[in-house]
C-alpha cells in the first residue's frame, strides 16, 4: 500500500484527514507515528507557500510522500490580517478571547459587507521526484460584534457564517468538519491524488 506522511502534530486534524481520505488505498502516517520531530519555520507569505515549505522539508528529511496544511483567518477590512500570522497574532500564547476582542475592536467602524472574512486552508503534497500538488478550501463569513459559541477553537466564536445562521463556534463539531475550509481542501486533494498518485 502507498504511504503518505501527514506533517501535523495535531490529533484532531489527523482524525479529520483519515475520515475524509478513508476510501483511498493509502496508509496515512502522522509525524509521531513516523518518529519524526521537526520544528519548521513557516516563513512563507501565503498559506500555500507555508504548506509547501512544511511538506517539502519533511519530504527531504524522510524521502517519503508528505502532506502538510496551513490555515488561518483573513479579515478584508484589515487587509486580510491576521492571515498567515493567525496563530502568532498578538503573540502565540495570547488567549483567543483577547485576539478576538482585538479584531472586533479594529472593526468598530466597519458595517455590513465591510465585515467580510474567511477561513482558508491550503494543503500541499510533496513527492520525492519533485512534484508538488496544492489545494485550497474556504468558508466565507462575516466578523460578528461579539464572541458567540463555545464549540471549536481559535477564531471560531467571531466568524459568523450567514449560510448557516451561526458562528463556526456555535456549530456542532462534526457538522463544522463537514463544511470546513480544511475539509474542503482535503476533499479536493483527495480527488487530485486519485487521478495522479494511482
Ligand atoms: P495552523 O494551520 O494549525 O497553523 O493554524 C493556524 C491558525 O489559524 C490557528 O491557530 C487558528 O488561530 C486559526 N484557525 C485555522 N483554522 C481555524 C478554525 O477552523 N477555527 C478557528 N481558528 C482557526
Amino acid at each position: 500500500m502507498k504511504k503518505i506522511i501527514v506533517a501535523t502534530g495535531n490529533e484532531g486534524k489527523m482524525r479529520e484527514i483519515r475520515m475524509i481520505m478513508k476510501n483511498l488505498d493509502i496508509e496515512l502516517v502522522s509525524l509521531k507515528e513516523a518518529g519524526i520531530e521537526a520544528d519548521i519555520e513557516e516563513n512563507g507569505t501565503t498559506f500555500e507557500e507555508n504548506a509547501i515549505i512544511k511538506a517539502k522539508a519533511i519530504m527531504e528529511l524522510t524521502g517519503a510522500v508528505v502532506m502538510a496544511d496551513d490555515s488561518g483567518l483573513e479579515v478584508d477590512y484589515i487587509n486580510k490580517e491576521p492571515g498567515v500570522y493567525s496563530a502568532r497574532y498578538l503573540g502565540k500564547d495570547t488567549p483567543y478571547s483577547v485576539k478576538n476582542k482585538n479584531i472586533i475592536d479594529r472593526l468598530a467602524e466597519a458595517k455590513g459587507e465591510e465585515r467580510s472574512a474567511r477561513f482558508v486552508c491550503a494543503i500541499a503534497v510533496a513527492f520525492p521526484d519533485g512534484r508538488i500538488l496544492t489545494s485550497r478550501g474556504v468558508i466565507e463569513g462575516f466578523i460578528g460584534y461579539e464572541e458567540k459559541g463555545t464549540n471549536g477553537f481559535g477564531y471560531d466564536p467571531i466568524v459568523y457564517v450567514p449560510e448557516y445562521g451561526m458562528t463556526t463556534g456555535e456549530m456542532d463539531p462534526d457538522f463544522k468538519n463537514s463544511i470546513s475550509h480544511r475539509g474542503k481542501a482535503i476533499a479536493k486533494m483527495t480527488e487530485q491524488l486519485k487521478e495522479l498518485y494511482f
